[in-house]
């Protein structure tokens, strides 16, 4: 270019100087260190004198001038870089076992004895994308992707964009800056940045990022740098390339003689003594993984002593000395069965993606929620689908996303019932609010009360299904009425909270167990309004079968001696609704049957017939349950209260108050021996 050069004075070549290595210490201080020096304000001011000096003396601008790290052009395409040590890969570990075989075999190829400790480092296994920057007497010159492993893309102005990598390196407490240093490292992008980019995404119409390791790799493979600069990148270094002009003797002189040049490690890294050391921070960053603000995937272990990564080398595409120990995946694909819908306790209705089971997160997952409505239509989440799910630590699994390309045509859309899945009352939802709720108040509590009363001891007599479990089935929509208990399987117990296999495997025995039960007990189980127990009984002994009670007439079920106009009707309306006819069909095909009752069901042998029983203190023979089984069997009756109606109190050990009060009204009280003898149990 023609033109007369101007003269520069000294001093604005002084204070332009000074001004940038000002900033990029700062940009260190805060960066990198996370602790500033200086206000906001103050740093600005810092940045728009640098600007205002490069403006006027645009001759100044030099690649490195801090106020270069955004104002590049979009590139057509990223040039290609030759990594010139190749950038390799890590050996998977999932199992302690194989970390421990890891380890053994690493001494076998040095002779070392088996028993010996051998030190390595440990590092967050950052979920990210690999990049190799070259700083080139200490200016940071080209920078590029993985790629695959031998070359990568030219993404030097992209990474500029990212306040916590110094365009120059630092020299702190006259550390030497080597002539040549290749240094490799982890983009990504933190969870709440992540989750705010895809939320504006979404508002814009723009396609969310499944994960931040996609974010942040979508991010830096901007051709437009401009665009990257937006995009909340950081990095943690992990290792070197080529070095020229300083040495290193191990892994830990790397990681901790990288931030005295302003490159940033993460400080979660650790130095520990053998491999069991190595185990154990693998549990604790485990532990740890959900409360860090960026995604880890697992952990690296490295031996650390440099001169053995010598003699032990590499495999064709990783090396012998270091290990990836992972987590198991939060993320996996798997196809959706079925859409359903779940009523919570605040009658919000959520609708739930059944799913072919997959491991997620260490378990099995066979249902995902889609949250509501318009996040269903925003991800168009269809039945037959291939989705990405996602599960962390105890958050309740979601569908991410929908795998498109995976579609066949068969798909089914899901259309939001218009009624309760639980009451059949018709959904409402508010304008400006994203769910549907049942607007009927007793809606899930009636359904939680309605299990427990199934399960009670009297009805179906299912152990282990008290109220928190019955709470918790609703929650999680796995029961929608009393018919899909017995759907439920080992699996879907495990998702309630407290629930490990054994606890599981019971409930779910107790109820298989309770399918074989008695008519008068079905009955009773239904809750139809106004049948107790006593109703049921008249009603099974006088009906003999299901089916006959179904067909009954008005005026059949008003002559049963003992059933009322109310308790009359009320049954014959229940056999008439449409819902109730549905819960019974799958109680029944989930193969209940109803067994003859266990004595005395000619009424012949009805000894008790027309007898009422109270039950007090404990019995050594049975247990009261039992006691009023046999009782109702023979045609007696048991109350829960002393009366003037009571015929018998059968006391047992440690009578309570009843036994008083049956005194005081003198009422016939026998013992546990008279009252087997009563019912047969002895001569
Ligand atoms: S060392 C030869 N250290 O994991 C060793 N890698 O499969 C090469 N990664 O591509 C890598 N955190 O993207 C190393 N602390 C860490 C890491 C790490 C994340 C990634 C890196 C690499 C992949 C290896």
């Amino acid at each position: 270019m023609a033109g007369t050069k101007r003269e520069i004075p000294q001093e604005v070549i002084e204070r332009v100087k000074k001004l940038r290595e000002e900033i990029e210490y700062h940009n260190y201080r805060y960066y990198v260190l996370d602790s500033p020096v200086i206000s906001d304000a103050e740093y600005d001011a810092l940045m728009r004198e640098l600007k205002e000096l490069e403006e006027k003396y645009p001759e100044l601008i030099t690649p490195d001038s801090p106020t270069q790290r955004v104002g590049y052009p979009p590139a057509k395409e990223f040039r290609e870089v030759t990594h010139a040590l190749p950038m390799l890969s890590l050996d998977d570990a999932f199992e302690e076992k194989e970390v421990l075989e890891f380890d053994r075999r690493i001494k076998r190829f040095l002779n070392l004895p088996e028993d010996q400790d051998l030190e390595y480092t440990v590092e967050p296994k950052m979920d990210g994308l690999a990049v190799e920057l070259v700083y080139e007497e200490g200016r940071f010159t080209v920078g590029s992707t993985r790629g695959d492993g031998y070359t990568g893309e030219d993404v030097t102005n992209n990474l500029k964009t990212i306040k916590s990598i110094p365009l120059k390196l630092f020299s702190e407490d006259g550390l030497p800056i080597p002539r040549l240093l290749e240094v490799r490292g982890e983009v990504f992008m933190r969870k709440e940045d992540f989750r705010r980019l895809n939320e504006e995404r979404l508002n814009k119409g723009e396609p969310p990022f499944a994960n931040p390791r996609n974010a942040a790799a979508g991010s830096l493979r901007q051709l437009d740098p401009n665009i990257t600069a937006q995009r909340p990148l950081d990095i943690f270094f992990y290792g070197v390339g080529r070095v020229e002009g300083y040495e290193f003797k191990t892994q830990w002189e790397i990681l901790t003689t990288l931030p005295k040049w302003g490159l940033k490690v993460n400080p979660l890294v650790r130095k520990v003594k053998n491999i069991q050391e190595a185990i154990a921070y693998h549990h604790e960053m485990e532990k740890r993984r959900e409360e860090l603000p960026y995604e880890i995937d697992g952990i690296v272990i490295k031996v650390n002593d440099l001169s053995l990564w010598e003699k032990l080398g590499t495999k064709a595409r990783s090396p012998r000395y270091a290990l990836a120990y992972k987590f198991p995946p939060t993320q996996v694909t798997t196809q959706v069965l079925d859409i359903v819908v779940q009523v919570g306790r605040t009658g919000a209705v959520t609708p739930v993606a059944i799913l072919k089971p997959v491991q997620v997160g260490g378990v099995v997952v066979s249902r995902a929620t889609l949250h509501n409505e318009d996040e269903i239509r925003r991800k168009d989440v269809r039945i037959g689908d291939w989705v990405l799910v996602q599960r962390a630590g105890d958050v309740i699994p979601e569908v991410v996303m929908v795998i498109k390309e995976r579609r066949t045509g068969q798909e089914k859309p899901f259309r939001m019932p218009e009624n309760c899945p639980v009451c059949g009352t018709k959904l409402v939802r508010k304008p400006g609010e994203a769910v549907w709720r049942c607007p009927n108040r007793g809606c899930y509590g009636q359904l939680v009360r309605h299990l427990l009363h199934f399960a009670s001891r009297a009805a179906m007599d299912i152990e282990g299904l008290g109220t928190k479990v019955a709470e918790a089935l609703v929650d999680r929509g796995l029961v929608q009425d009393i018919g899909d208990l017995y759907y439920l399987k080992v699996e879907d117990l495990l998702q309630l909270p407290g629930f490990a296999l054994k606890k599981a495997r019971n409930l779910y025995e107790a109820i298989q167990r309770s399918k074989k039960t008695t008519l008068a007990r079905f009955l009773y189980a239904l809750g139809i309004r106004h049948v107790g127990e006593v109703a049921a009984q008249l009603l099974a002994q006088h009906f003999k079968s299901l089916e006959a009670i179904r067909k009954a007439s008005m005026a059949d079920l008003m002559s049963v001696p003992g059933i009322g106009p109310e308790a009359a009707r009320s049954v014959w309306e229940w056999f008439r609704n449409e819902r109730n006819l549905k819960t019974l069909e799958k109680l029944l095909q989930a193969g209940i049957t109803f067994e003859e009752e266990e004595a005395g069901e000619t009424s012949a042998e009805k000894s008790l017939a027309g007898l009422t029983f109270v039950f007090t203190g404990a019995l050594k023979s049975m247990t009261r349950e039992e006691a009023k089984r046999r009782v109702q069997a023979l045609g007696g009756r048991v109350a829960s209260s002393v009366s003037r109606n009571v015929d018998y109190v059968v006391v047992g050990e440690n009578p309570g108050s009843k036994y008083e009060r049956a005194r005081a009204l003198g009422l016939k009280i026998i013992n546990e021996e008279e009252f087997l003898r009563m019912i047969g149990e002895k001569s």
